[in-house]
C-alpha cells in the first residue's frame, strides 16, 4: 500500500499554492507573454506522438514548481506504481485498477492476485481476431446462410461509448461494407431507428456488457433477440449466429442462450469507462480489422509507458491533470470545454464525459471524509468549427472562466481544398483570441463608438491547452484516449479522491426497479413516495387507462 498522505488542503504547497494564487491571479497572459517572449516555445511537452502547449496557461515558473511539489506530496509516484503494480487501488470495490495490462505487449508481466494477466488479455485479442476475420471476410454465416453484413453493439455507458466515439473516430479505417449501429438508450426508439432498416438475416448484435444485468442493455438485448427470431422464422437455434456476447459473467450470457464459444470475457479490474480496449471493443475491431486494432493498443501503451517513467515535468498527463487542479481549486473553472478539431472526433467530448465525471464526480476522500475543496469539473464539448458559431460567445465574453482543450490535427484524412488551412487557422485564432482578447484601447482605436466599445471588449486572459498530432490514426486515438485516463488519474490523486468507483449512479437505479411495478401493476398500488413523485406516478397511469 501507499504511503498515507496529509488531507489537501494541510499539505505544504497546497498552502504555497493558495499564496501564490494571491500574488499573480490578477497577472493577464498578455504580460506573461510580453515578459517571456520564448513562453510559447518553452511551455510545451512532447511524447509519444503528442504535442502539448500548456502557454496559454495563467502559470508562472513559481506555479509550476508548486504544482509539481503538490504531486510529490501527494504521493502521484506511488499511486502511478500501485495502479502498474496491480494494487487494488479501487478501495471502495476492492478491486485492482489495471486497464494498462488490456493494451500490454504480448510477453509483458502485469500481475493480479498473483497471476500475469498479460497472456489472458492476449488470448481474448486472439479471439475477438478470429471472429473479427470471420465476420469481414464472410466465412461467419447467418442463420439463412447470408453473410453477415450489420452490426448493432448494445450496451450503455462504458458498454457504449467508447465503442461508438471509437467506431466515429475511426470510420476513416472502417470497412463500408459493414454497417454499425450502437443502441443504448432504454427508450424503444434508440433501438427501433438502429434495426429499422436492417435485414435480420445479415445483422449480428453484440450485446456488451460488463454485468450484464443493466436493466438497459439486457432490455435492449431482450427486444433484440425477438426482431432477430421474429425476422428469421422462430428458430431458437439462429440465436447462435446472431448473437455475441462481451461480458464478465459466463452464467448470466449462458442464460440468455448466447453460445459460450461466442462470448468475449473480460476482468473485474477494468472498469467500464476505461474497458473500451477490451473486448468492449470488439465491435471497432469489426469496424478496422484486427490490424489496426492492434495499432490502436499500441498507441495506448505508448503512453501509459510515457505516464509510468517519464520525471512529472515533462509527463504530458500529469502536466494536463496537474493544470485542471489549478483551473479548478485556484482560478474557480466549474467546467473545461473539449474542442476537438476534427469530424471524426465528434463523439469525444461525450465519451469524456463518462470518463471524467464518473471517475471524479466525488465529494468525499479515499477514507471517505467529505472534501473541503472542489473535485472533478464539469467536461463537455463540441467539434470545432460548430461550436464557435454557438457556446463560444459565453467563453470568450462570459463571465464564467471555461478552461478549454484543442485538440487538432497536421493533416487531414479528407484534404480537401483550402478546408484544413482554415480549419487550423480558426484552432490557432481561438485560442490566440481567448489567451490575448481585445482592450478598449485596441476597440477605440478601430474607430468604434464609445457607447459600444464595452460590447467589444475581450477580456482574454481566458486559458487553454492545445494538442496536435500529425494525423487521426488509430495508434494516435489510443495515445489520446489514454491521455486522459491518465490526467484523470493525476487529478483523482491529488484529491484523494477514488477515481474507480461510481457509487452515484445506483441511487436511481434502485429507485427505477421500485417503480416499474407502480406503472405496470394493474391494481392501484399504495404509494409511498413523496407527493411530486405519487402524483407523477399517478398521472401516467390514469394516461395509460384512459388511452
Ligand atoms: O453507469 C454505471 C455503469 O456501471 C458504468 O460504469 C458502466 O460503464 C455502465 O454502467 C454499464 O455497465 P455494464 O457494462 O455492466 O452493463
Amino acid at each position: 500500500m501507499t504511503a498515507p498522505v496529509a488531507p489537501l488542503t494541510e499539505r505544504r504547497a497546497w498552502k504555497a499554492l493558495t499564496a501564490h494564487h494571491r500574488t499573480i491571479r490578477d497577472l493577464h497572459l498578455r504580460k506573461l507573454f510580453a515578459d517571456d517572449p520564448a513562453r510559447g516555445e518553452r511551455m510545451t511537452v512532447e511524447a509519444a506522438g503528442l504535442y502539448l502547449d500548456y502557454s496559454k496557461h495563467r502559470v508562472t515558473a513559481d506555479t509550476l514548481t508548486l504544482l509539481l511539489q503538490l504531486a510529490e506530496e501527494s504521493c502521484l509516484r506511488e499511486r502511478i506504481d500501485a495502479l502498474f503494480r496491480g494494487e487494488k487501488i479501487n478501495l471502495t470495490e476492492n478491486r485492482a485498477v489495471l486497464h494498462v495490462a488490456l493494451r500490454a505487449p504480448r510477453g509483458a508481466t502485469l500481475v493480479v492476485g498473483g497471476e500475469n494477466v498479460v497472456p489472458q488479455v492476449h488470448d481474448v485479442l486472439d479471439k475477438m481476431t478470429n471472429c473479427a476475420d470471420r465476420i469481414r471476410n464472410g466465412t461467419w454465416k447467418g442463420h439463412t446462410g447470408k453473410r453477415i453484413r450489420n452490426i448493432v453493439n448494445i450496451g450503455i455507458g462504458g458498454s457504449d461509448l467508447g465503442p461508438v466515439m471509437a467506431y466515429e473516430a475511426l470510420k476513416h479505417y472502417s470497412d463500408r461494407a459493414l454497417t454499425f449501429r450502437f443502441v443504448s438508450n432504454i427508450d424503444g426508439t434508440d433501438f427501433a431507428e438502429a434495426v429499422r432498416d436492417l435485414d435480420p438475416a445479415e445483422t449480428l448484435f453484440i450485446v456488451s456488457s460488463k454485468t450484464f444485468t443493466t436493466m438497459e442493455t439486457m432490455t435492449n438485448a431482450q427486444s433484440a433477440r425477438a426482431w432477430s427470431l421474429a425476422g428469421l422464422g422462430g428458430a431458437a437455434a439462429s440465436v447462435a449466429r446472431h448473437f455475441v456476447a462481451v461480458s464478465t459473467n459466463a452464467a448470466e450470457v449462458a442464460k440468455f442462450g448466447i453460445d459460450p464459444a461466442n462470448m468475449f470475457g473480460f476482468w473485474d479490474w477494468v472498469g467500464g469507462r476505461y474497458s473500451m480496449e477490451s473486448a468492449i471493443g470488439l465491435s471497432t475491431m469489426l469496424a478496422i480489422g484486427p490490424e489496426q486494432f492492434r495499432a490502436m493498443l499500441a498507441g495506448f501503451h505508448q503512453m501509459d509507458e510515457h505516464f509510468r517513467t517519464a520525471p512529472f515535468g515533462r509527463n504530458l498527463p500529469v502536466l494536463m491533470g496537474l493544470l485542471a487542479v489549478w483551473n479548478n481549486n485556484f482560478l474557480g473553472a466549474q467546467t473545461v470545454a473539449v474542442l476537438p478539431y476534427e469530424q471524426y472526433l465528434k463523439r469525444f467530448p461525450a465519451y469524456l464525459q463518462q470518463l471524467t465525471m464518473e471517475s471524479n464526480g466525488k465529494r468525499v476522500t479515499r477514507d471517505g471524509v467529505e472534501v473541503t475543496y472542489q473535485t472533478g469539473p464539469i467536461y463537455w464539448g463540441e467539434p470545432g468549427t460548430n461550436g464557435q458559431h454557438s457556446f463560444y460567445q459565453l467563453i470568450h465574453q462570459g463571465t464564467r472562466l471555461i478552461p478549454s482543450d484543442f485538440i487538432a490535427f497536421h493533416e487531414s484524412l479528407n484534404p480537401l481544398g483550402r478546408h484544413h488551412d482554415l480549419l487550423l487557422a480558426n484552432v490557432f485564432a481561438q485560442t490566440e483570441a481567448l489567451a490575448f482578447g481585445k482592450t478598449a484601447e485596441e476597440v477605440r482605436r478601430e474607430g468604434t463608438p464609445d457607447w459600444l466599445v464595452p460590447h467589444r471588449v475581450f477580456e482574454g486572459n481566458r486559458p487553454s491547452n492545445t494538442i496536435l498530432a500529425e494525423c487521426l490514426t488509430p495508434e494516435t486515438l489510443g495515445r489520446l484516449v489514454a491521455l486522459y485516463e491518465h490526467a484523470v488519474f493525476t487529478q483523482g490523486v491529488i484529491w484523494d479522491i477514488d477515481s474507480f468507483d461510481q457509487w452515484g449512479v445506483e441511487l436511481g437505479k434502485v429507485l427505477a426497479q421500485r417503480i416499474v411495478p407502480e406503472l405496470e401493476s394493474e391494481a392501484e398500488p399504495t404509494l409511498t413516495h413523496d407527493s411530486s413523485t405519487n402524483n407523477l406516478i399517478r398521472r401516467c397511469r390514469r394516461h395509460k387507462q384512459s388511452s
